[in-house]
């Protein structure tokens, strides 16, 4: 395969463009083609069923469109397919889990209090009980289900402060912020409120999130591979998505521009 080949990006909705932002930051000179499944958004509050059929027909389309490797920019999407879809192609699969790890490492020896925000579905799924399982009889972990949060990205609301401070307060007020040392975003919207969380936890509150982690070692795998994009130019961004309205596309670019 090619290494000017674009990569292969998709998630649930609109959060995986948070992801595309960090690796277009990592990676300037590759080719990037997204797709956003809005019209199935969410995928948090399905079956894994569900989300495994239509993981399977984005991946084979990114295929078909000549994917030299796919970022699965969705920690529910993960936890559900990344094995099947390891199987189900050649190229490389990149996927993302909630990072626990980095927030459990903060406390260099020290026990962490740590809130893991994501969908229903990641926090359900067995991939996460094995994460939490290598960490919990070291530190405190709180699973929070999170839903709204995608739902409002995924309507345009994310500019509402009054809706979003309401629906973090609905969330995460029965906890002594004062007593947590960070929140982990482990799932793709989320990195969209970071400011937010910013505004709404106490200073010495750590918000940890996945992507740049992921854009490394999406780096670390193409260079492995021999595949790294050696062009001088900066790379194409292509965005498509499932729900074919044309504020879908706008919105798109937006979110993927806040994050430059
Ligand atoms: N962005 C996704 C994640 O990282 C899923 C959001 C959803 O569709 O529920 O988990």
């Amino acid at each position: 395969m090619a290494s000017s080949a674009p990569i292969g990006i998709f998630d649930s909705g609109l959060g995986g463009l948070s992801v595309m932002g960090a690796v277009r930051q990592l990676m300037p000179h590759e080719n990037l083609v997204f797709f956003g499944d809005s019209a199935h958004a969410p995928y948090g509050t399905k079956t894994p069923e569900e989300v495994q059929k239509r993981c399977f027909l984005i991946a084979d389309k990114l295929v078909e469109q000549g994917a030299k490797a796919i970022v699965i920019a969705c920690n529910t999407a993960t936890s559900v397919c990344a094995p099947a879809l390891r199987e189900r192609y050649q190229i490389p699969i990149v996927g993302m889990e909630p990072a626990l790890k980095v927030a459990c490492d903060r406390g260099q020896g020290r026990s962490q209090r740590v809130i893991v925000a994501a969908t229903p579905l990641t926090l359900k799924e067995e991939k996460f009980a094995r994460l939490m399982a290598r960490f919990e009889a070291d530190h405190t972990i709180y699973k929070q289900p999170c839903p709204d949060l995608v739902t409002i990205v995924e309507s345009g609301k994310l500019g509402n402060e009054s809706l979003v401070q309401a629906t973090l307060e609905r969330y995460f007020a029965s906890y002594d912020l004062t007593n947590i040392d960070s929140i982990v975003l482990g799932c793709t919207h989320f990195v969209f409120y970071r400011h937010y969380f910013e505004h709404y936890c106490p200073p010495e509150l750590a918000i940890i999130d996945g992507n740049e982690g992921t854009a490394r070692h999406l780096r670390d795998v193409l260079a492995q591979a021999n595949q790294l994009n050696n062009q001088a130019a900066n790379g194409s961004v292509t965005l498509s998505n499932s729900n074919p309205d044309c504020a879908v596309k706008q919105l798109s670019w937006h979110l993927l521009e806040s994050m430059s």
